[in-house]
């Protein structure tokens, strides 16, 4: 199949060299307005709110049209594929190879061409139902982006007590051993520090420590320590 990448901001020249490089013919990633040449699949990796938009804009120029969008659903489009990984553009050909692929189809063509897509760029796909496809997204949203919040919140609490400009360094490898040990034992085996160890002691004098430091991050201390502890014992939420 030849393939049209719409869209150039983070994620469409991800999957444009990583097409090309698979071997797929590939025109784009095409930037606003430009002209759509026919090809057999367009790929819009467009904004949520603007795929309706580039879908008409499409149209008559794909056989098949699907959107790299992990929350929205298929009524524009032909299929979805969404890459379950983070993307800001600059990555290489490689990028999705092992990563997983979300995909749908609005009938069995159409997911098996996202099938097809999403095996010759060595992703690892698996059919996302409709009615599960918000409660995906935000999976995904919690495992990467509020990551992303969390180590900010370590990096500004951190920032007082380590070496000026220091601390992102300084807290990496801890951060990538979490993420490796969670990856391979689950979570409650790689859950270390002062709750899996019951020290509650230990617990209330990092509570008055953020209090005093950085008071805007207490409810989210609060709130983590709740989960925590459920994690720690056993349960699947905080009381
Ligand atoms: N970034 C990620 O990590 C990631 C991961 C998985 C899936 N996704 C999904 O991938 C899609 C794209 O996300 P993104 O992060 O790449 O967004 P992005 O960085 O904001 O880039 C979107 C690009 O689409 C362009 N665009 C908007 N409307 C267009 C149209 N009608 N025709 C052609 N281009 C148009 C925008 O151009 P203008 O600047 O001119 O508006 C912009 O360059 C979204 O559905 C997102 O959910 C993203």
């Amino acid at each position: 199949m030849d393939v049209t990448v719409i869209g150039a901001g983070r994620v469409g020249p991800v999957l444009a060299r990583a097409l090309r490089t698979a071997g797929v013919t590939t025109h784009g990633p095409l930037r606003r307005g430009e002209r759509i040449p026919l090809a057999e699949v367009a790929l819009l990796c467009v904004p949520d709110r603007e795929i309706r938009d580039a879908a008409a804009a499409a149209a008559g120029r794909a056989r098949l049209i699907g959107h790299t969008s992990g929350a929205t659903p298929l009524d524009d489009v032909d299929f979805g594929l969404h890459p379950l990984q983070t993307f800001t553009g600059d990555e290489d050909a490689e990028a999705l190879r092992g990563v997983g692929a979300a995909i749908a189809g609005r009938d069995t063509a159409a997911e098996d061409a996202a099938r097809r897509l999403a095996e010759t760029l060595g992703m690892r796909p698996f059919v996302l139902a409709a009615e599960h496809r918000v409660a995906y997204h935000a999976a995904a949203s919690i495992a990467s982006n509020f990551v992303v919040t969390l180590e900010a919140a370590a990096e500004r609490l951190a920032a007082g007590a380590m070496p000026a400009g220091q601390a992102r360094a300084l807290l990496a490898p801890l951060v990538r051993s979490t993420v490796e040990n969670w990856a391979t034992l689950g979570a409650a085996s790689a859950l270390t520090g002062p709750i899996a160890r019951g020290d509650d002691a230990t617990v209330d004098r990092q509570r008055a420590a953020v209090a005093e430091a950085a008071p805007e991050l207490l409810d989210l201390f609060d709130v983590l320590v709740a989960h925590t502890r459920a994690l720690a014992a056993g349960r699947d939420a905080a009381p």
